[in-house]
């Protein structure tokens, strides 16, 4: 159950409403950008099924690592009008010609994206006879759309940041047909938007916090993305996480219980939804039960493992660099950290750790709330990387298998918590991503 977030919610729906109420184009594109786990896509589906209660016919698109994405945005759109029944039958007029002008759209990029590199894209991506079909594909289809009593169309693109992902480490080499991919639809949105009254259309994207950078490589319009970016969520919402699902099955939280989940979660959604549900299994509670303290105890253990869980999978992904990085920036005091401080622990100069500082924002371990300051995604990820400083020097560089560094943290949380049963860190501070982490 989705909670809270009323203020980006409400952004979001302001912009449709000018879709909804004069028939125009919603704007530059919006992108929602945050950490893994932080609500993005939960976000997207919120509004995109409001979207389609008011009349939207909603097209949902998820990139994929160095991969095109307009072919996917042209069948999904497509795809979505056969589903609200806009087109009529395959062979109506109007489905032909939707058809005919994806495919236009489809050979004309998919032939250049074939034979220009990587330098020449974002040029390539401004060229008129790539950038009018998708104007054309956009007029007919969100004109239908509205046509047809609906509001217009609504494009949704999920993991926009994928598929412009570096491929290498040291420079940024992207996957070419995947930049004309974005130049073009970020040039085809700058000129619709000059004449918005002709299409009925919004776009929507979402991705971790370096999606507007990497837009921006991609077409010189980039940097008119309007970016909502998402942070931890705030006490009242955390709260509600717990509350108001339990609430429609008549259960409540005591306060004290709360209080404790907000502070140890860090407002980390996926953190709370951990905490939540292995406390209802611990308690089984029935109509007028309250979830209190003793609960979410019991709830401790699985809590705990799911948590680690989450931040193995992060860990296993990190080069031995990386690792180094990560441990150089746990052993500093506070949750942000001067990328200098990180850089005299190691002994090296800042500007020689760019790469793996990149690398760790790619893989969404850390990101750059402010130039020159460094954080941990997940909260409580600086604890777990101090346990792995503990586990390699008592081992001296063996390797170590995913499992077993499972089963020490375990066992070490256990004597932690033998130690202090009631103390407050004794609640893992977050909780895996549901589905796992996509890295
Ligand atoms: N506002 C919220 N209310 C209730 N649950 C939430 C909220 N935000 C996030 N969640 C829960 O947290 C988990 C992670 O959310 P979601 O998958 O939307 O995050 P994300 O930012 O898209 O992550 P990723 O970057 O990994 O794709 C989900 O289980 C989701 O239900
Ligand atoms: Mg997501």
């Amino acid at each position: 159950m989705f909670v809270g977030r009323e203020q980006e919610r409400t952004l979001l729906r302001d912009r449709l409403a000018r879709v909804i109420a004069y028939g125009e184009m919603m704007g530059p594109l919006s992108v929602v950008t945050g950490a893994r786990g932080l609500g993005k896509t939960s976000l997207l589906a919120d509004v995109g099924e409001r979207a389609a209660r008011d009349g939207f016919v909603v097209a949902w698109v998820s990139g994929i690592k160095h991969q095109r994405f307009l072919p996917d945005v042209v069948d999904r759109v497509t795809r979505s009008l056969e589903r609200a029944d806009v087109l009529g039958t395959d062979s109506s007029r109007p489905a032909r010609r939707v058809k005919d002008l994806g495919v236009e759209v489809n050979l004309g990029v998919g032939k250049v994206s074939a034979t220009v590199g990587l330098d020449e894209a974002k040029e390539a991506a401004t060229s008129p006879a790539l950038v009018g079909p998708v104007e054309d594909f956009f007029h007919h289809t969100a004109n239908l759309a509205r046509d047809r009593g609906g509001a217009g169309l609504l494009v949704v693109i999920d993991e926009l940041h994928e598929p412009l992902t570096s491929r290498a480490e040291r420079e940024y080499i992207a996957h070419g047909p995947a930049v004309v991919d974005a130049g073009v639809l970020l040039n085809a949105a700058q000129n619709m938007s000059r004449e918005r009254e002709r299409y009925p259309v919004g776009f929507i994207g979402a991705g971790l916090p370096q999606t507007k950078a990497l837009l921006m490589r991609a077409a010189t319009f980039g940097e008119r993305t309007r970016e909502v970016a998402l942070t931890g969520l705030d006490e009242q919402t955390a709260k509600a996480v717990l509350t108001e699902p339990a609430k429609q099955l008549d259960v409540s939280w005591s306060a004290d219980v709360l209080d404790m989940a907000h502070a140890e979660s860090g407002g980390y959604p996926p953190a709370l939804q951990t905490i939540g549900e292995a406390a209802w299994h611990a308690a089984r509670p029935e109509r007028g039960d309250v979830i209190t303290l003793e609960h979410v105890t019991a709830a401790q253990p699985a809590v705990r493992s799911e948590m680690t869980s989450l931040f193995q999978a992060r860990w296993d992904v990190a080069t031995d660099g990386e690792r180094d990085f990560l441990r150089a920036m746990a052993s500093q005091p506070g949750t942000e950290v001067r990328r200098g401080d990180v850089a005299e622990e190691l002994g090296k100069d800042s500007d020689d750790l760019g790469m793996v500082r990149r690398s760790l924002i790619n893989k969404g371990i850390i990101d750059a709330p402010a130039r020159g300051r460094l954080r941990f995604t997940i909260p409580g990820f600086g604890e777990f990387v101090r346990s792995q400083r503990a586990d390699s020097d008592d081992e001296q560089g063996q390797q170590q298998s995913a499992s077993g560094a499972r089963l020490r943290a375990a066992r070490e949380q256990l004597r932690e918590r033998t130690s202090h049963r009631t103390a407050r860190h004794d609640l893992p501070r977050h909780g895996p991503t549901r589905g796992g982490p996509q890295l």
